[in-house]
């Protein structure tokens, strides 16, 4: 069993028909939903707020991950929790009491996690990350669905597993941006174990499910010659 999660983003789907569109995601096995929310200041466009949530709840067991890309994320925690959210991903960009902002997130009883853009080092992690339940690296620079991922943000990913390692073991490693067939080996061979995607889910003409599974025989055939090579140079060795 794979132990590489998809977390689909909604910013890419059809919005007159979130709710089908989440079951469909859900049905093929999405770990989680990922909800991108844009206030037009923090990045430049506008997406949606704690009524959507609160919509999506009723409809979905499944856990909502609220990436919050607005500048005053402090001000919203409440609001999203009631809606009824289950965790929280916050920029260290911009925010200079991050680690205040975290702790809200925890006593408000839901998992919290640190996003960093691609210009940011793995390093401003350093002396918040054992109190966090996951790390977001972005393969993008936040704002829209649908662009191109982001190479150098490759070695990063294997930055933040070492440093989780070292300091909180058990913190999820998540990617975020342009995440397709193509790069999600990329991104699971640097060591991310959970997988944001937008457009290659709801933007595939064949639909939610079979994007997914798409996705993870794209994952799976990375995974299985992991394991191959594992075993050959094990032979080698013996
Ligand atoms: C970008 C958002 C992403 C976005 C990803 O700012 O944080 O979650 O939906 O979209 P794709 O997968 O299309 O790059
Ligand atoms: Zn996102």
């Amino acid at each position: 069993m794979s132990i590489v999660k998809l977390a689909p983003s909604i910013l890419s789907a059809d919005f007159a028909r979130l709710g089908q569109q989440v079951a469909e995601a859900a049905d093929a096995g999405a770990d989680r939903i990922h909800v991108d929310v844009m206030d037009g200041h923090f990045v430049p466009n506008l997406s949606m707020g704690p009524a959507v949530v609160r919509s999506l709840r009723r409809v979905t067991h499944l856990p909502l991950e609220i990436h919050l890309m607005i500048a005053d994320p402090d001000f919203f925690l409440d609001e999203f929790a009631a809606a009824g959210s289950d965790s929280f991903l916050v920029h260290w960009e911009g925010n200079h009491n991050l680690h205040r902002t975290v702790q809200r997130i925890k006593s408000l009883g839901k998992r919290a996690g640190v996003a960093i853009n691609p210009a940011t080092g793995s390093g401003v992690l350093e002396e918040i990350v054992r109190d966090l339940d996951q790390v977001l690296v972005m393969t993008v620079d936040p704002g829209f669905g649908h662009q191109q991922f982001v190479r150098t943000t490759l070695p990063k990913i294997g930055q933040v597993r070492e440093l989780i390692e070292r300091l909180k073991p058990g913190c999820a490693v998540e990617v975020d941006g342009g995440i397709d067939v193509t790069t999600a080996p990329l991104v699971v061979r640097a060591c991310a174990t959970v997988l944001v995607a937008g457009s290659a889910i709801f933007g595939d003409p064949d639909g939610a499910g079979v994007a997914m599974e798409r996705l993870r025989m794209a994952v799976n055939h990375r995974e299985d010659e992991t394991e191959a090579a594992a075993r050959s140079a094990l032979q080698r060795s013996q």
